[in-house]
């Protein structure tokens, strides 16, 4: 369907205007937020992948794997890295915020559920020249982790409820919620993303039941759209609840 859509597209772009042999279509995403997101759709020279341009930076999408969205880069714009740091993102999708995190990072551990998107990652990781640093693995949530591996920064932008068909999906969340204190070095940030304003509520209480505070929420007002690009900054409650 993305494919049919992206020739569309591609021969509208074409008959208005010149649709480039080598890059097909460029569609540039208006969005609330600060930072660019470009599709490209699908190669003319490499059809079975997908190109996005996400802040200045190219991404290369095939199969399965989810395209970057509003979402990611309003994720990526609410995210501190800080040198040096060991960084966790859970459901990488084509690895954009492990990609841009490990500009400062010492090491990123990318995993993601569906291994087109980790074999994505490892692609767009080696396209950026930092294989040394994304170590990108297949699995359910911390799944792929490594026994006493600890991380200063956890990413988390996975599928998320936004209708009465994907309430399923919340026992993901509350699972990461639940255990991801495990894999918290001291003072580190989980830069969760909340997807839908009607979330919020459930978010605050996953958050607040498992000893985690909120030190920061942050929306922009996506009034064209059904679904708003919301980043939850999480850490440690200091005084935390004892049963
Ligand atoms: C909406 S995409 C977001 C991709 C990326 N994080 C971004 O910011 O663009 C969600 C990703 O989470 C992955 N995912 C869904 N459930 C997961 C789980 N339980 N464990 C790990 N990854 C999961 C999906 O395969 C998909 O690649």
């Amino acid at each position: 369907m993305k494919y049919l859509n992206s020739l569309l597209t591609c021969a509208t772009v074409f008959i208005i205007s010149s649709c480039s042999q080598s890059t097909g279509f460029r569609n540039v995403i208006e969005h609330p937020g600060k930072l660019e997101l470009i599709y490209y759709g699908y190669q003319l020279n490499n059809p079975s992948q997908y190109k996005v341009i996400a802040n200045g930076k190219e991404f290369f999408i095939t199969k399965s794997t989810v395209v970057p969205s509003v979402q990611s880069v309003f994720l990526l714009e609410n995210i501190a890295v800080n040198d040096g740091d060991e960084v966790l993102d859970i459901g990488t999708g084509a690895g954009i915020q492990a990609i841009f995190a490990a500009e400062k990072a010492a090491k990123v551990v990318a995993t993601d559920l569906n291994q087109d998107a980790v074999d994505d990652t490892i692609y767009n990781a080696k396209f950026h020249d930092l294989s040394h640093i994304i170590d990108a693995r297949q699995g359910d949530l911390f799944g792929p982790v490594k026994e006493n591996e600890k991380f200063d920064v956890i990413i988390f932008n996975i599928d998320y409820p936004y209708n009465e068909q994907g309430k399923e999906l919340w026992e993901v969340h509350e699972r990461f919620f639940r255990e991801v204190q495990n894999y918290m070095k001291p003072g580190a940030t989980i830069f969760y993303q909340a997807g839908w304003l009607w979330n919020i509520p459930k978010i605050v209480d996953m958050i607040e039941s498992n000893n985690l505070i909120i030190n920061r929420m942050v929306m922009v007002n996506a009034y064209k759209m059904q679904r708003q690009p919301i980043v939850f900054t999480v850490q440690r409650h200091p005084n935390p609840k004892t049963k």
